[in-house]
C-alpha cells in the first residue's frame, strides 16, 4: 500500500505514467516523490472540501448522539481514516453515503475495544486525545493511544487531562498510552484554560455537553472550526452559550441525539493555494472558499501585493501584476493570523521586495522547514528568541520563533524532503515557483491535510511528473 493510496482519483497518477511511458521519460520515483518543473504560473479553479480541521472531530461528536448522524464534505484525508477506525473498533457503524464526502455513524452499539486494536493507531493522529470525553460518557472507561500530528513543538496535553480531571475523571497513564475512568461520573466544572488552546476548548465542549451541571470555559479558543463544532453539538440537543471574551457556558443536557452537518470548508487549504497562485504569479479559483473565515489571511494576501475576488461560491485568488511588498505578520489565535497560514506564505514572501517578519507564538518550531528555502535560494534568517520578548506565551528560548525574509530571491531547484504538513506544501510551492527541477520526498505527509493535491495540481496546469 502506498501512503498516497487514499487519493481517490487515480486517473492522475495513471495519465501521468502513461505520459511518462510514451515520452519513454519514466524518471523512477517511488509513489511518494514528486518532480516539478517550475516557472509556470498556476491557473484554473479547485475545489476545497470539509475542513479537516473540523471533521474528524465531528465524527467524534457522533459518539455522544443516542441516534446516527450524517457528516457531509469530509475530505479524503488520513485524519478521517484513523478517527473511523476508531469509531469503528467502538462498535460505531461507519458507512459512507452516496454523496460524495457524505459519511454516515451509528453509535447505537458502543462497546469497549481492545487496547491492542486501539494500539495499532498510535502516532497516527492528535484525535484520538478528543475519544475522552465521549467514551466516558458512553462506557465509562476510555483508552488513548500514544498521540501524532506534525512534529511543530512540544505538543502536550497537560490542559486536555487537567480539563477531564475538573469533569471527575480518573487518568492514568499507561507506557502505551493514557487509562481514564470516571468512577463517580462525570460532573460540570470551572475551567480556565492557560492558553486558548484549540484542541484542549474541544475537549471541554465534548466533554461537558453531557456532562452534570453546569460548566464554564474560560480563555477558550473561539475559531471558525470550533463554531462549527459548537453548531454540531446544539443540532443534537447541547445547550451551549458563547459569551464575550472568550467564555463558554454550557449546560449539560440528559441525552443527545445524532446530527445532519455539512462541514465548514478548510480555510487552511484555502490560503495555501491562494499563497500558491501570488508565489507563482498565477490566478487560482478556490471553490468553496469564503470570505468571513478568512478576512484576517484576506488583509495580508492584499498587503502582500495579491487580490481576490469573492464570488457566492468561492474565492478567485491572483497576482494583479507588480512587485510583492513585505508583511510583518505575528501568527496568533483566532482571529489573528493562523500558524497555519504562515508557511505556505513564507515562499511568496521570498519574492517580495524588502524584509519580511513573521513572529511564531503558537509553535515553538515552525521554521524548520525554512533551511530547505535558503538551500533553494531564499534568504530567510531565523531567530531562536524571536525578535522582542515581552509578554510572549511562549517562553522557552531554545525554540526558534521569528523568521526575517528578505527578498525578492530568485529560487532555484533542488531535492528536498517535506518536513510536515505545512512546511511540506510549501515546498510544492517552492518548487513551482523555482526555476528548474524541484524533486520533493516524503510526500505522504502532505496527503494528511491536502485531498487530491496531485490532482489538483494537474487541474491548476502544473508541469511535474509523480509515477504514484
Ligand atoms: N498546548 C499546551 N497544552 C495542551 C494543549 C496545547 O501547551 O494541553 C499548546 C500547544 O503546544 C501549542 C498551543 O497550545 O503551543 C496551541 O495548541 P492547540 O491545542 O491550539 O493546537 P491543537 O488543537 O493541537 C489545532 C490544529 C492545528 C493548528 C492549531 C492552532 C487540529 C487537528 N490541529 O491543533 O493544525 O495549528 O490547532 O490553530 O485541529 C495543521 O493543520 O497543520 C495543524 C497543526
Amino acid at each position: 500500500m502506498t501512503q498516497l493510496e487514499h487519493q481517490d482519483d487515480n486517473s492522475e497518477a495513471s495519465g501521468l505514467k502513461k505520459d511518462a511511458q510514451k515520452a519513454g521519460a519514466r524518471v523512477g520515483l517511488t509513489s511518494d516523490e514528486i518532480i516539478i518543473n517550475g516557472g509556470r504560473p498556476l491557473m484554473g479553479r479547485i475545489e476545497v472540501r470539509g475542513a479537516k480541521n473540523l471533521a474528524p472531530k465531528a465524527m467524534v461528536a457522533a459518539l455522544l448522539g443516542k441516534t446516527p448522524s450524517v457528516l457531509r464534505n469530509v475530505p479524503n484525508v488520513s485524519d478521517i481514516r484513523v478517527v473511523a477506525g476508531l469509531l469503528a473498533l467502538h462498535g460505531v457503524l461507519v458507512t459512507r453515503g452516496e454523496e460524495p464526502g457524505e459519511w454516515r455513524f451509528d453509535p447505537s452499539n458502543v462497546e469497549i475495544a481492545h487496547h491492542a486494536d486501539i494500539d495499532a493507531h498510535a502516532g497516527s493522529s492528535r484525535i484520538p486525545i478528543l475519544f475522552c470525553g465521549p467514551l466516558l460518557h458512553r462506557l465509562g472507561e476510555a483508552f488513548i493511544p500514544d498521540l501524532g500530528g506534525c512534529r511543530i513543538g512540544d505538543r502536550p496535553i497537560d490542559f486536555h487531562l487537567d480539563a477531564l480531571r475538573k469533569f471527575g475523571a480518573v487518568v492514568e497513564k499507561l507506557p502505551s498510552g493514557i487509562s481514564l475512568t470516571a468512577p463517580n461520573g462525570l460532573h460540570g466544572a470551572n475551567i480556565e484554560l492557560p492558553y486558548p488552546s484549540v484542541g484542549a476548548t474541544e475537549q471541554v465542549l465534548l466533554t461537558s455537553v453531557l456532562a452534570k451541571g453546569q460548566t464554564e470555559l474560560r480563555n477558550a479558543a473561539i475559531e471558525p472550526e470550533i463554531t462549527d463544532l459548537i453548531c454540531i453539538l446544539q443540532k443534537m440537543g447541547a445547550i451551549i452559550t458563547v459569551e464575550p471574551n472568550r467564555v463558554i457556558f454550557i449546560e449539560g443536557v440528559e441525552e443527545l441525539r445524532g446530527y445532519d452537518h455539512r462541514a465548514l470548508f478548510d480555510r487552511n487549504e484555502a490560503a495555501s493555494w491562494a499563497s500558491a497562485a501570488l508565489a507563482t504569479k498565477g490566478d487560482v479559483f478556490v471553490g468553496g472558499a469564503r470570505q468571513e473565515e478568512m478576512m484576517t489571511f484576506l488583509n495580508v494576501f492584499r498587503k502582500v501585493g495579491g487580490d481576490f475576488d469573492i464570488q457566492d461560491d468561492g474565492i478567485r485568488f491572483f497576482h494583479p501584476g507588480g512587485e510583492l511588498k513585505p508583511v510583518t505578520i505575528e501568527t496568533d489565535v483566532h482571529p489573528g493570523f493562523m500558524t497555519d497560514w504562515q508557511q505556505p506564505l513564507v515562499v511568496a514572501l521570498t519574492q517580495a521586495e524588502g524584509v519580511s517578519t513573521i513572529h511564531e507564538t503558537v509553535y515553538e518550531n515552525r521554521f524548520g522547514f525554512t533551511d530547505a528555502l535558503n538551500k533553494m535560494g531564499a534568504n530567510i534568517e531565523v531567530f531562536r528568541d524571536g525578535l522582542h520578548d515581552e509578554n510572549r506565551r511562549v517562553k522557552r528560548r531554545e525554540f526558534e520563533q521569528a523568521a526575517v525574509i528578505s527578498g525578492p530571491t530568485p529560487l532555484k531547484g533542488a531535492e528536498i524532503e517535506v518536513p510536515d504538513l505545512r512546511g511540506g506544501f510549501s515546498y510544492l510551492i517552492a518548487g513551482l515557483t523555482a526555476e528548474g527541477q524541484t524533486k520533493v520526498t516524503n510526500l505522504g505527509i502532505i496527503s494528511r491535510g491536502y485531498e487530491n493535491f496531485i490532482e489538483k495540481l494537474r487541474l491548476l496546469g502544473a508541469d511535474f511528473v509523480f509515477e504514484g
